[in-house]
């Protein structure tokens, strides 16, 4: 059979909603300044989809200093991979900061989050090793895995009788020049939840095993400073290898690992994914820096995302939504009903009150629920909050009318 016929009797488990949705459930296009308001299919809508957490994406000054690096810089420089001759002072500088910002030795610059953390699982464990993952992790730790040739299992999702489980059987299988990595979250970017990392760092006493978390929602956003999930729960040290990326707070492209120096310059020259591709542009480089200075900085930003998500998160439970008990600024409304259910929400939203939610069914959650996932940030008025809440009291029939209608039949 030829390939290209095949692809079409397997479009894959989100295939079938990208073609019949797209541009409008897939794909939509957000256009305008990043921010809390954007223009979609040409109306002014309130955005809760993007991850700009911070509003620094277009922070005037941010702004600024990007067009001043695009000018200084261009967009190609440097060229090459970091190994090769894609390095400059700047992308040390940033490492420099990221290190001392997150409270680790050493820093090591990714060009995307996602192939940097596949790219550091990989390099980590050999065939001799063993490889635990929480079960809910992002489809990059899950890709990771599968490149990584050590034996791998999952733990249920924050089980700490689970993962014990999965170190028990780790230890016993382990040879002389076997070692363990454990690999979980900062925030649950569905659900918003906190993985356990105190639990599992307590489990080290136990068990001889290395710990890496994702921190990708949490870097900026969780902790007094900014510096993560590990801060906000006391147990940063406890993390051995630390991941942020710059897709969420700091509203760019590019990720980091922190960690010891051994185990940063194992790394450089280990993560393939880095080592053969071009390494991050000037101004994007530039522009991380000034951004994390800027979060640095202005902690009363953190403050602002927190009171917004508390008001967000309060109208909503007091509409009689069922908002997921989630400790990040991640927002997740679940409701029982079908993909079309989530459609029509959305559409709702969208089109009779201007506000723009994202919302996923089956394939990405059990069927029968819809989870609609709400990300607030610092810019984020009252009065943003209040017209949201306002939609979700005149969704109410709608929202509710599959549950209405499961509880009629019974
Ligand atoms: C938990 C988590 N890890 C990793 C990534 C990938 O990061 P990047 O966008 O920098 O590739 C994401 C998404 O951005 C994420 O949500």
């Amino acid at each position: 059979m030829d390939l290209f016929d095949k692809l079409e009797s397997r479009p894959g488990p989100l295939g079938e909603f990208t073609s019949d949705g797209y541009g409008y459930y897939t794909f939509p296009k957000l256009e305008g300044p990043i921010g809390p308001e954007m223009k979609f299919n040409g109306n002014d809508v309130v955005v809760w989809s993007v991850n700009d957490y911070l509003s620094v994406g277009n922070h005037p000054h941010i702004r600024e200093v990007d067009k001043n690096a695009a000018e200084k810089y261009g967009l190609s420089a440097p060229m090459g991979a970091r190994l090769m001759t894609g390095n400059s002072d700047e992308h040390e500088a940033l490492e420099r900061e990221l290190a001392d910002f997150v409270h680790k030795p050493e820093a090591l610059l990714l060009n995307y989050g996602y192939q940097g953390i596949m790219s550091v699982i990989h390099a980590l464990v050999d065939r001799n090793d063993f490889l635990i993952y929480d079960e809910l992790s992002h489809a990059c730790i899950v890709d990771g895995k599968q490149l990584a040739m050590a034996e791998k299992s999952v733990f249920k999702h924050n089980n700490l009788e689970s993962l014990e489980k999965q170190l028990k059987r780790a230890s016993g299988k382990m040879k002389p020049n076997s070692s363990i990595l454990v690999v979980t979250e900062g925030v649950f970017g569905m659900t918003g939840d906190l993985g356990k990392l105190k639990e599992i760092i307590a489990l080290k006493e136990k068990y001889p095993f290395r710990l890496l978390v994702d921190d990708a929602h949490g870097f900026g956003t969780l902790g007094e400073d900014g510096s993560g999930a590990g801060t906000q729960l006391g147990c940063h040290e406890g993390i051995d290898i630390y991941f942020g990326t710059f897709a969420k707070a700091v509203a760019l492209i590019g990720a980091f690992v922190a960690a010891e120096p051994r185990v940063i310059e194992f790394l450089k020259a280990n993560t393939r994914s880095q080592i053969f591709a071009k390494s991050l542009p000037m101004p994007i480089v530039v522009s991380a820096r000034e951004r994390i200075k800027l979060i640095r900085q202005n902690p009363q930003w953190r403050d602002q995302l927190w009171e917004n998500t508390r008001k967000l998160r309060t109208g909503l439970i007091d509409l009689g939504y069922n908002v997921l008990p989630s400790e990040s600024p991640v927002t997740p409304v679940l409701t029982e009903g079908s993909t079309e259910l989530a459609q029509t929400i959305m559409r709702e939203m969208r089109e009779e009150h201007g506000i723009f939610v994202s919302g996923v069914a089956y394939p990405v959650v059990p069927k029968g629920v819809v989870l609609l996932r709400l990300i607030p940030m610092a810019g984020h008025t009252d009065e943003h909050i209040q017209k949201t809440l306002n939609a979700f009291e005149a969704i109410k029939p709608i929202v509710f009318k599959e549950v209405d209608e499961a509880v009629t039949a019974e």
